[in-house]
């Protein structure tokens, strides 16, 4: 792989709004924040909201804004889930007021997910929007959260239950990053690119042929994935930008992802594990309701887990969740509509169902086989 890839991003407006949104380039690659002090030099001021982590990791990677002549101004909230409130939001905007940001000004993003979605949301509001740079630092946040413009933070009733759709200006990928992220959320990432592959079909080829280098870390490995999850996920946003349909199958076992998480308590199991445990479910699922037309797959995108150093099932979480706690928070899922959840369901690999039913009593008992 050469050492930058770029990905165009076509959604939203046919032309550029104030606000930047037009199609984007996502820049893939070690050492493209390099390039963070030519991306905001339009600006009339730039705010950098990251993480406490990032900012002891990386922060002096913003260097290259000042060797730019743009002095930042930065915001480093607490790390974690638990910042991503609308206490933190209304911070980060009246932060923004202080450092003199008008209406020519742009965000950057500057770190994981919960930065990524609450600096999206704050850019979305602050002067009804502004530009906002997304520079991911987890894998999760490069696959995945740093490209389609959903931005978000939680309510004491759920996550991401007020947000907005807010498309980036532009996606800086650096993947020499990387090398500081702890395993777990390495493995977290990588829960997002097994459910990415199923839903790409080729990728989930590549994947069995790298998938010990990748989980090692090579970092052309890495950059490579990234590269193909992102284009993969663009072609995705592309036709359906405000997911009216085909971008629901980027919930590929999230409503079982999410009742894990829920039943499990908050934190105790990263999203991304529960994504890889999820999107076994799902295959399992499939099967059930007579959805899957490839007998194989489960057993092959299992494996693939395993090689990948991810949870492939329910039961390898140990009992971090209990069955009755998963089946009640999958009845309350945001994603059900009518009584009934709906689930994102694999025919094959490439080839995704949405909005398929499945009857409480079958996911009962698909539950308890996959516990066992
Ligand atoms: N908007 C979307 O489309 C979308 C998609 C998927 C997930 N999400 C959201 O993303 C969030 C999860 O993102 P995440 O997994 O990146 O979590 P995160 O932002 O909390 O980051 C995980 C941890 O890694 C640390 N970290 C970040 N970069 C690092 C680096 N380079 N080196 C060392 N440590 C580093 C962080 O400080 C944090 O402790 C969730 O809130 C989820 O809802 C959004
Ligand atoms: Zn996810």
């Amino acid at each position: 792989v050469s050492a930058r890839e770029v990905v165009r991003v076509e959604a939203g407006a046919q032309r550029a709004d104030r606000a930047g949104h037009a199609p984007y380039e996502v820049r893939i690659g070690s050492g493209v924040l390099d390039e963070l002090g030519e991306a905001c030099r339009a600006w009339t001021r730039t705010f950098v909201l990251t993480d406490e982590n990032v900012a002891r990791w990386h922060g002096s990677r913003l260097q290259a804004l000042r060797a730019a002549g743009a002095a930042p101004a930065v915001r480093a909230i607490a790390p974690g889930e638990g910042s991503k409130t609308l206490t933190e939001l209304e911070r980060t905007l009246d932060a923004l007021v202080e450092a003199g940001c008008d209406r020519g000004s742009g965000l950057v993003a500057f770190g994981g997910g919960v930065v990524g979605d609450l600096g999206g949301l704050a850019a979305a509001l602050y002067h009804r929007g502004i530009p906002c740079l997304q520079a991911p630092t987890t894998l999760l946040a490069m696959v995945d959260s740093s490209v389609g413009g959903k931005t978000a933070v939680d309510l004491k009733g759920g996550r991401n239950l007020a947000g907005a759709f807010h498309q980036p200006c532009l996606v800086l990928a650096d993947t020499g990053l990387l090398a500081t992220l702890s395993d777990v959320e390495y493995r977290a990432g990588l829960g997002e690119v097994l459910k990415t592959a199923l839903i790409d079909g080729p990728l989930l080829g590549r994947l069995e042929e790298i998938a010990g280098p990748l989980a090692r870390r090579d970092t052309s490995a890495t950059a490579e994935v990234v590269a193909a999850c992102v284009r993969r996920k663009a072609a995705i946003v592309a036709l359906d930008p405000h997911e009216a349909g085909p971008r629901r199958q980027l919930n590929l076992g999230h409503t079982f992802a999410h009742a894990i998480e829920h039943a499990a308590g908050a934190g105790r199991v990263p999203h991304g594990l529960a994504v890889a445990v999820g999107v076994g479910l799902a295959l399992a699922a499939a099967e059930r309701a007579g959805v899957l037309r490839e007998a194989g797959l489960p057993a092959r995108v299992r494996a693939l887990a395993r090689s990948l150093g991810l949870p492939a099932r329910l039961a390898e979480l140990g009992g971090a969740a209990a069955l009755g706690a998963i089946a009640a928070a999958m009845a309350r899922d945001k994603k059900s509509s009518r009584g009934a959840p709906r689930f994102v369901l694999p025919r094959a690999a490439g080839d995704v169902a949405w909005d398929v039913e499945l009857a409480p009593a079958e996911l009962a008992g698909l539950l308890e086989r996959e516990a066992g």
